[in-house]
């Protein structure tokens, strides 16, 4: 098997610079690339691990994120073409989600593309710092449990659950993104796409796939969401760092010395 060299960044932009030549899909062409505002010719991307995000405006429909891969996920089309129709399966749960194999032409080759719906709002991490209350925060958390309890009962998992995968939209729904690392019952027996962002998972995490992807990640993110509840001035002290929320890895490998877990004992809820 060959591997493929995917574009790195400057590849993708030079390639949105022109969408309407580089994107395949004849309906996608006819799309504006959100640029820059201070520059008006560069596109805004947003790069977390695997790819990079750009924001698809179109004039009759509902805007895209584009998703570009920048590195080798094995088994990536193997695992959509399962993931996909999960996701119209749970259309509750997360956005409709197109994977085009060849979606974009970046220096003369094919290369794959992620279409989804694009969800005017804020990364979790992001509203929580604008929206400091104890009111705005516990609105947050029937929401959350109630979207862990439907993946537990569908037997799925995210696989990646953390702030920047967790879309909070205009209307304060919670919105699930970022697909790749999905655990859906037909992917059993292929290794995880990736290991999660480190300051969600449990240090002993080896090379689990399977339907409990989302318990440690969940717990994490359930019990920041209730100590903020119970105390917003927590948020200035652990989770501005853009990297977590509260917790971090150092508190789960050494529980006696984190000053969070210490300080959260004097936190009533
Ligand atoms: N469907 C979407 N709607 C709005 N913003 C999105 C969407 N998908 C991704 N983004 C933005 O792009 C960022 C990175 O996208 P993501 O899919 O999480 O990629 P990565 O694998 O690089 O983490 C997200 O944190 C979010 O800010
Ligand atoms: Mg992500």
């Amino acid at each position: 098997m060959t591997t493929v060299q995917y574009p790195q960044g400057a590849d993708y932009q030079l390639a949105m610079q022109h969408a309407d030549f580089a994107l395949v899909d004849p309906v996608l062409k006819h799309g504006q690339i959100e640029m820059r505002p201070d520059r008006g010719t560069i596109p805004v991307v947003r790069s977390g691990g695997f790819v990079f995000t750009y924001h698809l405006h179109l004039t009759h429909g509902s805007d895209k994120a584009l998703r570009c891969y920048n590195k080798a996920i094995p088994d990536l089309f193997a695992r959509y073409e399962h993931i996909v129709p999960m996701t119209r399966r749970a259309a509750d749960l997360f956005l409709p989600t197109d994977f085009q194999r060849v979606g974009i032409l970046v220096n003369g080759q094919r290369y794959p593309l992620m279409v989804m719906e694009w969800v005017a709002g804020e990364t979790l991490n992001n509203w929580i710092a604008h929206h400091l209350t104890s009111a705005a925060i516990g609105s947050l958390i029937p929401q959350f449990d109630q979207m862990l309890r439907q993946m537990a009962q569908l037997g799925i998992a995210h696989g990646d659950l953390q702030h920047g995968n967790i879309l909070v939209d205009d209307q304060g729904h919670l919105r699930l993104i970022d697909y790749d690392s999905m655990y859906v019952p037909a992917l059993a027996g292929l290794p995880p796409a990736d290991a999660g962002q480190r300051n969600y998972q449990h240090p002993q995490r080896r090379g689990e796939f399977d339907a409990r992807l989302d318990r440690f990640p969940g717990i994490v993110i359930g019990l920041a969401l209730r100590a903020l509840q119970a105390d917003p001035t927590l948020w200035p002290e652990f989770g501005i760092s853009g990297e977590n929320m509260l917790f971090t890895r150092e508190d789960f490998l050494a529980p006696t010395r984190s000053p969070l877990l210490a300080r959260l004992r004097g936190v009533s809820a």
